[in-house]
């Protein structure tokens, strides 16, 4: 095997991963969530979430290298989200990948979160298209990137004006009383026999108006205040809320403007590849509505499985080998964490 071998390590929000890759092969994948502690504030408090990446750091750099059935030594460099993503959990990734750098004397990639949830796709269908529109969805971005060759970065096109896709679902899982986060709870009610059709809920930035200023961005706080109005005005009046058909009808909302969207800016781009990554790309209707549309518009969707979709340290591990497989430069040991990084 002369593939390199690449540890990535992930810390820019609530999920600790450690991913081990050898080439395009995922080896090891392990995750430490601090998810639960954080369910009863309804999102992520960022304080909490540092103190838990330092606790599981360690520990899952051990448990990646031992499904690996590799030493840390084995490891020929080591990639590290270090932004964007919340300040305090980064430095504690950037942190841990500087020691094992430095100890091991093997070179250091800073990647960018966004652009690892793209690499990931690596892991499961190879080399990426050459140009490909990626709709990254999760709880805390919402983005249309387009993507010439991953190692040299991501455009972006277009993003959420408010809230992002995977905040709406969690949001609207809230006011319908499903558990956080609500994302899966909504996907599974809309599927037990949800009425999509039910409500005609709003379409953020799709009028004509809006086209014009944002053509690729998204908009969801509209759309989850009238879906919050909707349920009041049910309460209010002693009737029953509908959970399944609220969870589809506004599931079909988000779905339709997201896949709307990714496709004319494939379109605009020239590109007959879509992406679609974050968590939200577990959604089931989104998987459904994106493979249909696509396949009508002469697209073809890539989708890598919902585990590796998610927050997770193989992403970084992926996108850190393509950037050495590329022969790219690697990063300077004072690399910063930087929050706000720009795509
Ligand atoms: O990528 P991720 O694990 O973390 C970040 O936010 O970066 O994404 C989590 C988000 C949450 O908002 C969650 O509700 C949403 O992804 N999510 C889903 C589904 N599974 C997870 N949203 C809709 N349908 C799903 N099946
Ligand atoms: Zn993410």
């Amino acid at each position: 095997e002369n593939e390199p071998l690449i540890l990535g390590i992930e810390t820019s929000c609530d999920e600790t991963g450690v991913g081990i890759v050898r080439g395009q092969t995922l080896l090891a994948d392990a995750i430490a969530s601090s998810v639960e502690e954080h369910a009863r504030f309804g999102g992520v408090v960022p304080e909490v979430a540092s103190r838990a990446h330092l606790e599981a750091m360690v520990p899952t750099i051990r448990r990646a290298c031992e499904t690996a059935g590799i030493k840390p030594s084995d490891v020929d460099a080591v990639a590290v989200t270090s932004g964007p993503g919340l300040a305090g959990a980064l430095l504690v990734g950037v942190a841990a990948a500087k020691g094992l750098a430095l100890s091991l004397e093997k070179p250091l990639y800073g990647v960018n979160h966004l652009a690892a949830h793209v690499a990931v796709d690596t892991l499961e269908h190879g080399d990426l298209p050459k140009g490909c529109v990626a709709m990254l969805v999760s709880g805390g971005h919402s983005s249309l990137l387009a993507v010439e060759d991953i190692t040299d970065g991501v455009l972006p096109m277009g993003s959420t004006i408010d809230d992002a896709a995977g905040e709406a679902f969690d949001k609207v899982a809230r006011v319908l009383g499903l558990p956080f986060p609500g994302g899966p709870y909504i996907d599974k009610a809309a599927q037990d026999g949800g009425d999509r059709l039910y409500v005609k809920f709003p379409r953020g930035l799709t009028g004509q108006r809006d086209l014009e200023q944002h053509r690729f961005d998204f908009s969801f706080s509209g759309l989850k205040t009238a879906v919050a109005r909707w349920v009041e005005a049910r309460r209010r009046d002693g009737e029953d809320v509908p959970i399944n058909h609220i969870a589809a009808a506004f599931q079909e909302a988000v779905c339709d403007v997201l896949t709307r969207k990714a496709i004319d800016a494939c379109k605009d781009r020239g590109y007959e590849h879509l992406l679609i990554g974050g968590g939200v790309a577990a959604n089931s209707r989104l998987r459904a509505m994106a493979e249909e549309r696509c396949t009508e518009a002469g697209i073809a969707v890539r989708v890598p499985r919902p585990g590796l979709c998610t927050d997770n340290g193989a992403m970084v591990a992926a996108l850190g080998s393509e950037l050495v497989r590329a022969g790219k430069a690697p990063s300077p040991l004072d690399l910063p964490a930087d929050s706000s990084m720009p795509i």
